[in-house]
Formats: C-alpha cells, sequence, structure tokens
C-alpha cells in the first residue's frame, strides 16, 4: 500500500521511524508538510518524496495519512476523498464540526473511499463503542496534562475547561481529539474536564462510561512525543495499529 502523509511533526516522525525499520507495514512514499524542511527531513530517511501541493501525491497514493492540524482536514481531506483514496486522519477533534463531517461523509461514500480514526492518545474505545450499541447514559473525561503540555504557566492545579466536547473544541482546537473521539464514538456529546496540572508529567485522560450494558472506567497516562509535549506517543503508536491491522486477517478488538 502506498502511503502519503500531510504533516511532518511529531506523530509524523515516530511513524517514519517505524517505517525505517520496516515495521510499518506499508510503504510512506509521500511527504507534504507548509514547513518543506519537516517533509524534507523525513522523506530523506526513507527515500521518499517531497511534494509541493497535496494534488501532487493523490494520484500516486492509495492512502493519505492527515497528521497536521484540524484546519488542514477541512482544506485538504475533501481532496484526497474526491480523489477516491483513503484517509487516516489524527486531527479527529476537526470532525466534531457536523457540517464539515457530514461533508466528509457524503464524498467517501460517492467515491467509496474510507475515512479512518484511530482511538489516538485513549484506551477504551474499543469498549464505548461496543456500550454504544444499546444505551449510554452518562460519559465523562477528565484530562489531566502538565502546564507545558497545555501551553501554560500555573504553579498549581488549575481547571481550564469544563462543559461539553463540542464546545471545548472552539478552546482547545489541539488538545480535544480524545473527547472529540469519545463523543464520536459513543454517539454523545461528552462531558469534558481539562485541567493544567504542575504535579504530573505524563498526559492523563480518565473516561467514564455508564450505559445499559454497564459501567467502566479507564486511565490513561501516557508519554509525551519529545517533539510535541502536547501529543502522545500512543496516538501514533494507534494510527500505526490501525495501518498495520489494514493487512490483517484477524483482528482483534474493534
Ligand atoms: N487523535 C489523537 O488522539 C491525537 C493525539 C495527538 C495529536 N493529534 C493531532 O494530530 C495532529 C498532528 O499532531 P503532531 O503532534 O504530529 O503535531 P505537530 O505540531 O508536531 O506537527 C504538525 C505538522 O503539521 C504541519 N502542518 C500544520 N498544519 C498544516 C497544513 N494546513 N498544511 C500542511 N502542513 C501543516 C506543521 O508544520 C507541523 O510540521 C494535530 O492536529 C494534533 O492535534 C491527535
Amino acid at each position: 500500500m502506498k502511503v502519503g502523509i500531510i504533516g511532518c511533526g511529531a506523530i509524523a516522525n515516530i511513524m517514519t521511524n517505524f517505517a525505517v525499520e520496516g515495521k510499518l507495514g506499508i510503504d510512506l512514499n509521500f511527504f507534504y508538510d507548509r514547513d518543506i524542511e519537516r517533509a524534507e527531513n523525513l522523506a530523506l530517511q526513507v527515500d521518499g518524496t517531497v511534494v509541493l501541493e497535496v494534488e501532487d501525491m493523490l494520484d500516486k497514493v492509495d492512502l493519505v495519512i492527515e497528521a497536521a492540524s484540524p484546519q488542514a482536514v477541512a482544506d485538504v481531506v475533501p481532496k484526497v476523498l474526491e480523489k477516491g483514496k483513503d484517509v487516516l486522519i489524527m486531527s479527529i477533534g476537526a470532525l466534531m464540526d457536523k457540517e464539515l463531517r457530514e461533508r466528509l461523509e457524503k464524498i467517501a461514500s460517492s467515491t467509496d473511499s474510507k475515512i479512518f480514526a484511530p482511538s489516538g492518545a485513549i484506551v477504551g474505545l474499543d469498549g464505548i463503542k461496543a456500550a454504544s450499541i444499546g444505551k449510554i447514559k452518562e460519559a465523562s473525561l477528565i484530562t489531566r496534562k502538565p502546564p507545558k503540555s497545555l501551553g501554560i504557566k500555573t504553579e498549581g492545579e488549575t481547571i481550564l475547561y469544563e462543559g461539553k466536547a463540542s464546545d471545548a473544541v472552539k478552546e482547545f482546537p489541539t488538545n480535544i481529539n480524545v473527547a472529540a473521539a469519545l463523543s464520536l464514538a459513543c454517539g454523545k456529546d461528552v462531558d469534558v474536564k481539562i485541567i493544567a496540572d504542575p504535579s504530573v508529567d505524563r498526559n492523563m485522560h480518565e473516561v467514564h462510561v455508564i450505559g445499559d450494558s454497564g459501567e467502566f472506567t479507564t486511565i490513561t497516562r501516557n508519554v509525551r512525543c519529545s517533539m510535541n509535549p502536547k501529543t502522545s506517543v500512543l496516538a501514533a503508536y494507534s494510527a500505526i495499529k490501525l495501518l498495520k491491522s489494514l493487512n490483517e486477517n484477524i483482528i482483534v478488538g474493534t
């Protein structure tokens, strides 16, 4: 499978390292970033090609990975789907925009292409998806990050946001992917609390779900990417696992 990547930052770097070691299971061939040096740096490692416009890779790939920004989802993903190519979206927060989500779904359906959104920095999406077959009564998320990961300085624990995921997305577009993944997986606008906590050195997500199938709590304490402390290593790994699963005949978990 030939793959191109949009956004050559922290997630793309981890994926490229796996490709260098032959552990990605796909060919990472094309690289695009508005910072061309970043694209060049990654392309060099796998003998890949840098493109100056996304359009330049679309006829040559089977799938495009978006690992750039919510804006890139709106700007670029429609073009990818219109070409009938599959897309893996990391900036899943963008899909909280119902109009954009429905537009992408419509294009994908008309061109028979697929939109993949890996579980990202969170665990338990398999369970929440299963639970959503029944009725989910409550779904909440507490995200706790070191202040640096949230781009602020504070001496003590500070609640930065408390409310619905759909509103958080406007204030924290790059920190809301987990809330978006949860909301989309359970078809419910989840309750979100975002806390800057100087006492933690990992990005933590606590999910609590109550449904007619039962109740569960998951706690994730993620190692942060050295290149971008906002991003958890697990997010990159979840994308890699999803790509590998496309070639697997036995798929365990959903
Ligand atoms: N789903 C999840 O759980 C999850 C977890 C972490 C990060 N993310 C999201 O994944 C995306 C990538 O994360 P990252 O840590 O690799 O980010 P990063 O900031 O390290 O890298 C992003 C790269 O994309 C480039 N870029 C941004 N907008 C662009 C555009 N419109 N066109 C071309 N290039 C563009 C930047 O120059 C940068 O090199 C972010 O949107 C982030 O919020 C999702």
